[in-house]
């Protein structure tokens, strides 16, 4: 299967912190796999802008060495390399000052192309770049501008965040991303409920028994410690990419799919979930890998801070309280350096309401697993017979699908900053979250996080390598369930 690639609009994209981490292991590389599956139009340009002093020929060099680092280059040949770089540009600039905006400004004057500027830099300079963008006339009504997160760290610094924003942009212009969103499985998750008609008459309370979220990760903090202390899981995780997969997994079919109706739909679903009780959360700290103590320390060791008591692991149980989902219970769990490299969704529906077969049949469940990386795909539990003699009992066998598998090699893979940089170009702001959705997130996120620090509660060791704290078990098995195991 060979999937269609359609050419966007001329366009110039600067990335201001274009010499950064993001910029290197995602953008730049993303640019380049776009390049070469001939979406990007030749006159489109990339530029560069850092406080770095560079030239062109020097951020170029950076570029080549970072898409050959990070996996951009695949079987491109050199020359396709120098084609690409071609229309990359650099400009040295200062976010709080005035060097180098007026070259800047040179560059994009009256260009008649698509203009986005992604804000690859601390969210402390969203502000002053948005204002400089302005003052420079930077700022015209079609621009677009991209912002990651961490978009806030509580609700009153995102709202702080969208009101400096919204001085200079309007939120049409506005691109915030969560790259959870561009993930290939992840929209799959929209294609398989709303493009089928099997699921959505048992999308809920009364079929299903509950839901499970997993995002497990085997890095540990790496070094990011400092970044990470500060957020701990649940900022880091939670509050946008488990929200982001509870919102579609949970929200209504919105009417159209387009970008304000399928974002109505994920903000009534966060605004209509529980607070989370106290005894409903579980956080938890990795110890160090036995044997490995030096590669592997523990959390502590990791961020430097040997009374930290933020948690790199969380599992919470939470409920939504509208028609479609109330009394179903939705668990979710993330952390750091646990057994496998794995997300799955899992959706566990009830028991038949009665058994015609004798009491040693069992009693069975059917279990939909949605796995969103690695090895994306979909397996459904189905109930049979036993093959062989000796009565009817019952056993579950998978029906697998795995989309590698379904789909054939020569589906594409597009990496989610790809997807979503190109959605930028395109206007499309559908894998994109609005202001009022993170806000939303925040004012469900910070009565959690306040609870927590207000017990004073510091979060359990779990070891490294298996999937996080015995009282997250503890959490399922007291509502009779059990998590599903971690595996690759
Ligand atoms: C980031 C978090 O947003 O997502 C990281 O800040 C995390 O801590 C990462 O490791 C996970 O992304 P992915 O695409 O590897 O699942």
């Amino acid at each position: 299967m060979v999937s269609r690639v359609i050419p966007v609009d001329p366009f110039d994209l600067v990335i201001f912190g274009g010499t950064g981490d993001l910029a290197r292991r995602k953008i730049l590389p993303g640019l380049f796999r776009r390049f070469v599956a001939g979406q990007m139009p030749a006159t489109a340009r990339i530029i560069g802008a850092a406080r770095t002093k560079l030239d062109s020929a020097g951020y170029r060099k950076m570029a080549a060495e970072a898409i050959e680092e990070f996996g951009g280059i695949g079987s491109a040949s050199a020359d396709t390399l120098k084609a690409f770089l071609d229309q990359v540009e650099y400009v040295a600039i200062d976010a709080k000052g005035k060097a180098g905006w007026a070259d800047l400004q040179k560059l994009m004057q009256g260009t008649g192309k698509v203009e986005a500027y992604y804000f690859s830099v601390a969210p402390s300079l969203f502000g002053d770049l948005a204002e400089r963008l302005q003052q420079w006339g930077m700022a015209d009504k079609d621009a677009r501008i991209v912002v990651e997160k961490p978009f806030g760290r509580d609700l009153v610094t995102a709202q702080a965040l969208n009101a400096t924003l919204a001085t200079y942009f309007d939120e049409k212009q506005i691109y915030r991303i969560d790259h959870y969103l561009g993930k290939e499985t992840v929209q799959n998750l929209m294609a398989v409920r709303f493009g089928n008609m099997l699921f959505e008459p048992l999308w809920n309370a009364q079929y299903v028994d509950h839901i499970q979220i997993t995002v497990a990760e085997t890095v540990g903090v790496g070094g990011r410690g400092e970044y990470y202390d500060r957020s701990g899981a649940m900022r880091d995780m939670v509050q946008n990419h488990l929200m982001q997969l509870l919102c579609l997994i949970a929200m209504e079919p919105p009417a159209r799919f387009d970008p304000d109706a399928v974002r109505d739909e994920k903000l009534k679903v966060i605004r209509a979930l529980d607070p989370v009780l106290p005894h409903h959360i579980n956080r938890g700290q990795y110890d160090a890998e036995p044997g490995n103590e030096e590669s592997h320390p523990n959390y502590r060791v990791a961020v430097g801070d040997p009374r930290s008591k933020t948690e790199s692991f969380i599992a919470l149980k939470t409920q939504i309280s509208n028609w479609r989902w109330s009394g179903t219970p939705f668990y979710l769990r993330t952390g750091k350096r646990m057994s496998a490299r794995s997300s799955e969704i899992t959706v566990v529906f009830k028991e038949t309401p009665h058994s015609i077969f004798a009491e040693d049949a069992g009693r069975h469940r059917n279990v939909l697993s949605i796995r969103l990386q690695p090895n994306e795909g979909i397996t459904l539990g189905v109930t049979i017979k036993e093959p062989g003699p000796g009565g009817m009992r019952l056993i579950d066998v998978p029906l697998d699908m795995t989309f590698a598998e379904a789909l054939g090699e020569d589906a594409e893979q597009v990496d989610a900053y790809e997807r979503l940089i190109m959605d930028v170009i395109r206007g499309n702001q559908t894998l994109f979250m609005r202001g009022d959705e993170v806000e939303a997130a925040w004012a469900w996120t910070d009565p959690i996080i306040q609870g927590w620090e207000t017990r004073g509660e510091v979060p359990k060791f779990y070891d490294s390598g298996t999937d996080g704290t015995t009282d997250s078990h503890e959490l399922m098995r007291r509502d009779g369930r059990e998590w599903r195991k971690v595996s690759p």
